[in-house]
């Protein structure tokens, strides 16, 4: 059974390692993570299976605009729709505070997250000026503000 839940505190640890494996260049520090952990506008929520941490997504609400930071499921948990749910959860809690719109950066490389992205309605705004790891990365967004609206 999968569950996803509020990250607490004492999985800050194992969140570390997670970043450290899949966003090494962020070069994260336990401190950062604490930091971030403890704002008023940043959500951190867990994806639990088996009893095991598979997964978190980090995002954050400024003003009416969301932003998904960091996304990560465990190699040995991929491909079993763990990232879908964590966005959901996700979007749910962002409508719930009244966010209309929410934008994210992914290196355009990343094909794999780019079609989970696609999936959840995400699509291509632009590709940015910067770069991240060396990486061409682009800003992809999605509307909240018309969803449940009948057309
Ligand atoms: C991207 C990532 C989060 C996807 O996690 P996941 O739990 O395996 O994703 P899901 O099972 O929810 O996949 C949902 C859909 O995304 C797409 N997708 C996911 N992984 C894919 C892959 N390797 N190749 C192609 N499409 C993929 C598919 O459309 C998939 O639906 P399907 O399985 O029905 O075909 C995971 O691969 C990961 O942690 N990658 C490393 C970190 C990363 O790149 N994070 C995003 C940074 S912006």
């Amino acid at each position: 059974m999968l569950s996803i839940d509020k990250v607490q505190e004492t999985d800050l640890k194992e969140l570390k390692q997670l970043i450290l494996e899949e966003f090494p260049y962020t070069k994260p520090k336990i401190e950062g993570i604490m930091q971030r952990f403890r704002k008023q506008n940043v959500f951190l929520l867990k994806a639990v299976k088996e009893n095991t941490l598979a997964g978190f997504i980090d995002f954050e609400l400024n003003g009416f605009e969301g932003m998904i930071i960091g996304l990560s499921v465990k190699k040995e948990f991929r491909r079993q729709g763990i990232a879908g749910k964590l966005i959901e959860k996700a979007l749910d809690v962002l409508k719930e505070n009244n966010c209309v719109e929410v934008k994210l950066i992914v290196k355009q490389e990343n094909l794999p997250a780019i079609k989970l992205y696609e999936k959840t309605g995400f699509s291509k705004t632009k590709v940015l000026d910067k770069r991240i790891d060396k990486a061409v990365v682009q800003e992809m967004s999605l509307s909240l503000s018309m969803q449940g609206f009948a057309a």
